[in-house]
């Protein structure tokens, strides 16, 4: 049984300043992302986001984004088996790995990232707390570097706009699904929002549809009602029925 309260504060461990140190000077917690932050050097491996690592996960782990992206209420609508194996790609410190871990507690949680930053995070959580099935991986950029036929879900949150040459990736990444393994996307929806990256770093809801195809997707859902701006979608390998 996960421990919430140990669970929350490790999360929220850098939350409490990042709301006083942006009262009054930002309407909201995760405003659009500043990805031309200037000369500022970027400190870790991920290409979009804040140029430097502190001020990313701040933002990632802000209250109000966490409030936004519902991680717990994501988890339950996937409806995961609980033993199911998920993975939670482009984890970040894990905002959704953990609420994925409690919905599969006889499972595995496999946290990946490309950066090594992030996964540290995710493991100095798991040291927080007594969660034991979180299972931190390193990725390439190419590759998620996950276990093949082994994963029944894989979760995609606010991500799929960072990975390049999609198709092929995602055919990649289907080798490591059972057959007819889901894959759920929350992702910012298109245009100028107050909230998240600039209109012209997200990929149109139908060019995500198109790629995902191609690679051998369909869709098997859509969740309208969980968040404001963002589409929620679970798709699934070849349109095989199978538990996730
Ligand atoms: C905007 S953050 C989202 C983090 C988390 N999913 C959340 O919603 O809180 C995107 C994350 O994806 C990671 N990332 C970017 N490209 C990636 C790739 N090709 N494979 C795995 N992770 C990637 C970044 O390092 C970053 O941690």
């Amino acid at each position: 049984m996960i421990h919430r309260r140990l669970l929350l504060a490790a999360l929220h461990a850098s939350t409490a300043w990042a709301c006083r140190s942006t009262e009054g000077a930002a309407l909201h917690a995760h405003p659009a992302h500043d990805h031309d932050a200037g000369t500022v050097e970027r400190d870790h491996r991920d290409r979009h986001g804040p140029p430097q690592l502190d001020a990313y996960v701040e933002r990632l782990r802000s209250e109000e984004r966490i409030r936004e992206l519902r991680p717990t209420v994501v988890a339950t609508h996937l409806e995961l088996a609980p033993d199911a194996v998920v993975a939670d790609l482009g984890c970040g410190p894990g905002v959704f790995t953990f609420a994925l871990a409690e919905a599969v507690p006889r499972g595995v949680v496999y946290a990946v990232d490309v950066e090594p930053g992030q996964l540290d995070l995710v493991r100095e959580t798991i040291a927080a707390t007594r969660v034991r099935n979180v299972v931190p991986v390193l990725a390439s950029y190419a590759d998620a570097h996950l276990p093949p036929g082994r994963i029944d879900l894989i979760l995609i949150a606010d991500t799929y706009h960072h990975i390049e040459d999609r198709e092929a990736y995602f055919r990649r990444l289907a080798r490591a699904l059972v057959p007819g393994g889901g894959l759920a996307i929350v992702e910012y929806l298109p245009g100028d929002l107050p909230v998240g990256p600039p209109a012209d770093h997200k990929v149109e809801p139908a060019v995500r549809a198109a790629e995902l195809s191609r690679a051998g997707f369909e869709l098997a859902a859509r969740f309208d009602d969980v968040h404001r701006w963002h589409d929620f979608e679970v798709w699934r390998l070849g349109g095989a029925s199978t538990r996730l």
